[in-house]
């Protein structure tokens, strides 16, 4: 089955070979090993030449579990998060602040929209009790790419301390970590960098890890410092999902050979790819081409042509797509291109999808 959903995601043969290797205790060093492994391999992959600044921590569990532990371990006693919300996962990140009694008001946009830097200013001014800034980097909703490295500046310049989901967009666009001083960035293994899911991680700045040490703790187990503390002792505090962790390390190593940069250009391609032939189909992208992430592709459904319909045929056809969410459930759907998938799997989706088109029009 090929996966054109935004994970989980089609990997490789060499990393679910990894997944039969002989069992191990987390407590023996063979672990400790291949977590130190991961978390400096993420390091050479997200931050180049600034590995010295930054730290990786690792955590079991979806992305959410790396969003919501970033959010929850950033925010300074008696101090407030605001959130930027224009997405599924801005609305999650606000979720998140609100169930903890965490935020301030969000600042909310138009799906499809980018965030106003002006009015992010704003807010910062208005809320001196705002010490960090939650956001999306790929809003995967409809596959934007919000200009986080923007927000970033004026987060930095304002003293405040920003969070960036990162989760489908660490590996297929650029993300410029050490050079915006992005205090707290949350990944996932499932997504562009092509490992299973159920493992997350965090990227976080050196200076902002000491100081976080000292911040309320307001979760057991979703609490970058204590992840931090053992993993700095070649520890770890509960039980990880080994088997995946071994996964993610080989897909981690697949990215670094391959080239992070690689990695994104082949996205870039994959998507224009889709792009001109879907368009020459006559369906429409969403987005404006400036606007859209090297991963994801949201299309408007073509006139009479129900989701469900189109999701089934193609299906049938061994092609997985997804659908829209919330208010734009009915109208669009979604073409990912992450995963190890080639051309000829792409070129493969359009045949069928130019097959199916005409048989599931709703008369
Ligand atoms: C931007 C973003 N953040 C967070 C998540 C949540 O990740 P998970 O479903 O792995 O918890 C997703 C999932 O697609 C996402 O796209």
């Amino acid at each position: 089955m090929i996966l054109l959903n935004p994970g989980p995601v089609n990997v490789s043969d060499r990393v679910r070979q990894v997944l039969l290797e002989p069992d191990v205790c987390h407590r023996e060093s063979e672990c400790a090993e291949l977590i130190g492994h991961i978390r400096t391999k993420l390091l050479q992959a997200f931050v180049p030449g600034a590995e010295d600044d930054y730290t990786a921590i690792v955590l079991t569990g979806s992305g959410t579990a790396a969003v919501e532990a970033s959010v929850l371990s950033s925010v300074p006693l008696a101090k407030r998060i605001l959130v930027i919300n224009n997405g599924v996962y801005g609305q999650r990140l606000s979720a998140i602040a609100g169930t903890h009694r965490l935020g301030v008001p969000e600042l909310k946009f138009e799906w499809g929209t980018c965030p106003d830097p002006e009015k992010v200013k704003l807010a910062l001014q208005q809320h001196p009790e705002v010490a960090t800034v939650a956001m999306v980097h790929h809003e995967t909703t409809v596959g934007l790419i919000n200009p986080v490295e923007e927000i970033a500046k004026i987060v930095d310049d304002a003293g405040r301390i920003f969070v960036v989901d990162a989760v489908s967009g660490l590996g297929g666009d650029p993300l410029d970590i050490a050079g915006t001083h992005m205090y707290v960035v949350a990944g996932t293994a499932g997504k562009c960098i092509q490992g299973f899911p159920g493992v997350s991680f965090a990227l976080v700045r050196k200076g902002f890890m000491d100081r976080a040490l000292k911040y309320p703790k307001r979760s057991c187990y979703l609490n970058l410092a204590n992840y931090y503390e053992a993993q700095e002792k070649g520890s770890i505090p509960f039980t990880p999902a080994i088997q995946l962790y071994r996964a993610f390390h080989e897909a981690l190593d697949e990215l670094l050979e391959e080239g992070v940069a690689k990695r994104i250009e082949r996205y870039g391609r994959m998507a224009h790819l889709l792009r001109q032939r879907m368009g020459g189909l006559g369906i429409n992208a969403v987005l404006a081409p400036e606007r859209q992430s090297n991963s994801l592709t949201a299309w408007y459904l073509p006139e009479h042509v129900p989701y469900q319909a189109l999701h089934d045929a193609l299906k049938a056809k061994g092609y997985v797509i997804y659908a829209g969410q919330g208010h734009l459930e009915s109208k669009i759907f979604r073409v990912a291109n992450m995963g190890a998938l080639t051309e000829h799997d792409f070129e493969g989706f359009v045949s069928a999808l130019e097959a199916i088109l005409p048989k599931v029009i709703a008369r």
